[in-house]
């Protein structure tokens, strides 16, 4: 079991399987872009393999693919289909922007990856554009309705929270209550200095507007380790399942059960610390898997107790930035 000196025991890891992504999200990469990763900086499909099963072997359950856009990477199937014939019984998950995922919904019901996060910020063609800053929003809209014909997938939906989100909350609601998946806001990270420029919508805040659109009720059920669940019955009768994550004004690292492995194979175990185990390096020296199991194991003894990004109000943004990579190196 992977313990760390908290006593918190780790069973979920997080692989970005690629930097690069077919958007440029505002809140996740700067408009230009960023200098993608060299081809031989980034992990092999067989070192990916390798690596996720030396972690399942000490005492990894769940595994989610991240980014960048996971579904841009060729060989994400094979890594999945390997795994999915190893390891018959682990849970896996995907987390996309949607846009490539017709293409691969035969794939992933195939190798039972269940769990789809879907990014959706906004249901105006206009706010998508200027959010993503790419001209995509009916070709993701279609494949959320695609996989969920499926009925085999277990879909929420992610919104990043900006003033916006507040002005077509209802809209919002209204469309996942009407299909029945989980609507989820997250509290935006900041990850650059002009990131703390820009206006920070608590949680708070969020679940006051939320509170006078119908009646309200905290599930306690718990979404995830990091998303409060909500019920809301709207006016009309819909009932509208609501997660949200609010990862800067209450932070949950005191039950924190994540690792990350990035595409350039170095673990974090911490998504908010500069810290990061540079995995490849003893992977390409030839390092045995116990070797590797020795440098994974004190990483998560190492591992930080909670983040440090430091908010001086629930409304006013937050004080620091603590990392060494932007979101999409790291994959959420
Ligand atoms: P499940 O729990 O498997 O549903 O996934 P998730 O909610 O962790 O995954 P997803 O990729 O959809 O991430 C949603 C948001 O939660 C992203 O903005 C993540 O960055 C944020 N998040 C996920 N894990 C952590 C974490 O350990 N710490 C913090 N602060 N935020 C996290
Ligand atoms: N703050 C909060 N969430 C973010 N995501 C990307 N960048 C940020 C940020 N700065 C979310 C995306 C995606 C998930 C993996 O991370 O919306 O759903
Ligand atoms: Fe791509 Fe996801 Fe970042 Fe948007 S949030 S640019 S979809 S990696």
């Amino acid at each position: 079991m992977l313990t760390d000196s908290y006593l918190r025991k780790h069973d979920y890891l997080r692989v970005s399987i690629t930097d690069k992504c077919n958007l440029r999200c505002a809140y996740c990469m700067p408009p230009e872009g960023i200098p993608f990763l060299a081809h031989d900086e980034v992990l092999r499909n067989e070192e990916f393999a390798r690596l996720i099963g030396i972690f399942v072997e000490m005492g990894i359950t769940k595994i989610r693919f991240t980014g960048g856009e996971p579904l841009i990477r060729k060989g994400l199937m094979n890594i999945i289909e390997e795994t999915r014939i190893r390891f018959p019984g682990l849970e896996l998950a995907l987390t996309t922007n949607g846009i490539l995922l017709d293409e691969f919904l035969d794939d992933l019901h195939r190798l039972r990856v269940q769990k789809l996060n879907i990014s959706l910020d906004t249901l105006s063609p206009v706010r998508f554009l200027e959010v993503t800053r790419r001209d995509e929003l009916p070709t993701v809209l279609a494949n959320i309705d695609r996989a969920l014909e499926r009925k085999f997938f277990d879909i929420k939906l992610n919104a990043v929270l900006f003033k916006e989100t507040l002005e077509e909350l209802e809209d919002l609601l209204v469309y996942a209550g009407e299909r029945d998946i989980v609507f989820r806001f997250i509290e935006r990270m900041p990850f650059s200095d002009s990131d703390l420029a820009a206006s920070f919508i608590s949680s708070d805040l969020l679940l006051e507007k939320i509170s006078r659109m119908g009646v309200m009720i905290r599930n306690d059920s718990r979404d995830t380790a990091v998303s409060n669940r909500y019920d809301l019955r709207m006016g009309s009768g819909l009932l509208v399942k609501i997660g949200v994550i609010p990862s800067i004004t209450h932070k949950f690292c005191a039950s924190c059960n994540r690792l990350r492995l990035t595409a350039d194979g170095s673990l974090k175990t911490c998504l908010h610390s500069a810290v990061e185990h540079d995995l490849k390096k003893a992977l390409r020296s030839g390092s045995s898997d116990d070797e590797l199991k020795a440098i994974i194991m004190g990483a998560v003894k190492d591992k930080q107790g909670s983040h440090k990004l430091d908010c001086y109000s629930a409304d006013g943004g937050c004080a620091a930035v603590v990392n060494s990579r932007t979101m999409s190196k790291i994959g959420g």
